[in-house]
C-alpha cells in the first residue's frame, strides 16, 4: 500500500505551510505525538548535515519534502549509525530505499527500548542511552535511576516511576511486563530506564521475556553496572595482576530464609567478590565466608551511592565489616567488595574535581 496519496500530500502540504503536524499526524494514521517526537529524534540525533544536504525544499514540494523528512525519520538509527561510521553513500542508498517503499505500518509500530542509565551519575550514561531518553514518548523508571538522569528525557515524555525500593514495589513486576506490552501495542517508543545494566542483577530478562512471547519489537542498551562504577570511583580495581585473578558478582538478596550462594567457590585468597544487594544480609555474608575458609583479616568495603556527589566508601575486613555497618547507618543502594584488591582504596581512591 502507498501511504502517499493525492489527499495525504496535499494535508502534508498544507501541514509545512502552517508548521503543524495535526494533519500529518492524520494523513500518516499516527499520533501527533508520535510525529513530532520522530521529526525531534531526527534533529537530535542526525543534525543538519544529512536533513538538508543536497535535498530540494522549495515551497511547491512542501508536501513531498515532509514526506520525505518523515520517511528520513524512521531510518533514523541505521543512517545515523552509518553517517557517524563515516558511509554516507551506504546511509543515502538506505533513505532512498525507503522512500520508494512507503511503509506506513512501520512507521507506525511502537517499540521498547530496555537501557542501562549507570550507577547514577548522568556522566555514565553511553551516548545511546541518552539518544533514546530524548526520543522516547513514555519513560518508566525505578528508584536507582537518579533525578538527574530523570531530568534528562524528553521534555514532553511521559514519565512513569514503576518504583522498587527493596520489597516495596511500586508496580509489580508482572504489571510492569504487561505494560510495557500495553505501550509498545499502543505505537510508543518506549524506554525501560534501569539503573547500573539491565542484565545484571535487574530482572532485565524477565521484562524482554514477555515482550519476545508478544512479539514486539524490542532491543537492549547496555549501561555501566554499579561495580564497575564503585571499583573505579572508590580506586578498587576489581582484578589485579598482583592480587586478583577474577571477580564474582553475587547478590545477598535472600529468598525465604536462606542466601542462596555457593560458599566453597567464594574462597580462594585471589578473588574478589562484588556483593549487590548486600548490606542487610552483610553479617550473615561475612560469617559463612570465614566459615567456609576465608581469612577473617580480607579487606572488605562498602561503596555507598557509588558515583555519586555523595559517595561514602568505608573499609574493614570480613571480620569488622558488621560492626562497621552498624555504626555508620549506611543508606541504600551500597555495594560491598570483598577481596585483597580493597587494599589498594588508600593509595588508589581519588575524587571527582
Ligand atoms: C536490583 S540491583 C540492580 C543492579 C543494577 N542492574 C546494576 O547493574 O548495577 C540493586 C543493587 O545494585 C547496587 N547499586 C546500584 N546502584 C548503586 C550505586 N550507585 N552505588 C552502590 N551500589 C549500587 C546496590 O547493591 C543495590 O542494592
Amino acid at each position: 500500500m502507498n501511504m502517499f496519496d493525492a489527499r495525504a500530500t496535499a494535508a502534508l502540504a498544507a501541514v509545512v505551510k502552517e508548521g503543524s503536524f495535526e494533519r500529518a499526524a492524520h494523513a500518516l494514521r499516527l499520533t501527533q505525538s508520535a510525529v513530532s517526537q520522530r521529526v525531534r529524534a531526527l534533529e537530535t540525533s542526525l543534525g543538519q548535515t544529512l536533513l538538508t544536504r543536497g535535498r530540494p525544499c522549495v515551497p511547491t514540494a512542501a508536501g513531498q519534502t515532509l514526506l520525505r523528512y518523515l520517511d528520513r525519520i524512521r531510518l533514523l538509527e541505521e543512517e545515523a549509525r552509518r553517517a557517524l561510521a563515516g558511509d554516507e553513500a551506504g546511509a543515502e542508498a538506505e533513505l532512498e530505499a525507503t522512500l520508494a517503499s512507503g511503509d506506513a505500518d512501520a512507521l507506525a509500530r511502537g517499540a521498547v527500548y530496555l537501557v542501562g542509565a549507570g550507577p547514577g551519575n548522568p556522566d555514565l550514561l553511553t551516548f545511546r542511552a541518552l539518544r533514546l531518553m530524548q526520543r522516547a514518548d513514555v519513560v518508566l523508571y525505578d528508584n536507582l535511576v537518579s533525578p538527574a538522569i530523570v531530568d534528562l528525557v524528553r521534555r514532553d515524555a511521559e514519565r512513569l516511576y514503576v518504583g522498587k525500593k527493596a520489597s516495596n514495589h511500586a508496580l509489580p513486576q508482572e504489571d510492569i511486563n504487561k505494560l510495557l506490552v500495553r505501550l509498545a501495542r499502543e505505537g510508543k517508543t518506549v524506554l525501560r530506564l534501569k539503573g547500573g545494566d539491565p542484565f545484571i542483577f535487574g530482572r532485565g530478562g524477565e521484562e524482554i521475556e514477555e515482550l519476545a512471547a508478544a512479539g514486539i519489537e524490542f532491543q537492549v542498551v547496555p549501561g555501566i553496572t554499579s561495580a564497575a562504577g564503585a571499583s573505579c570511583y572508590a580506586g578498587i580495581p576489581l582484578t589485579h595482576r598482583d592480587h586478583a585473578q577474577s571477580v564474582t558478582f553475587v547478590t545477598g538478596h535472600r529468598r525465604g530464609e536462606e542466601i542462596e550462594l555457593d560458599w566453597p567457590r567464594l574462597t580462594s585468597p585471589s578473588e574478589t567478590i562484588v556483593v549487590y544487594m548486600g548490606v542487610a544480609q552483610a553479617p550473615r555474608i561475612c560469617a559463612q565466608l570465614i566459615a567456609h575458609g576465608r581469612a577473617p583479616d580480607t579487606p572488605a568495603a562498602i561503596v555507598e551511592k557509588a558515583t555519586l556527589p555523595d559517595q561514602r566508601t568505608l573499609v574493614g575486613t570480613l571480620e569488622t565489616l558488621p560492626g562497621l555497618l552498624a555504626t555508620s547507618q549506611v543508606k541504600p543502594p551500597a555495594l560491598i567488595i570483598i577481596g585483597n584488591v580493597v587494599r589498594l582504596a588508600e593509595k588508589l581512591g581519588w575524587r571527582p574535581s
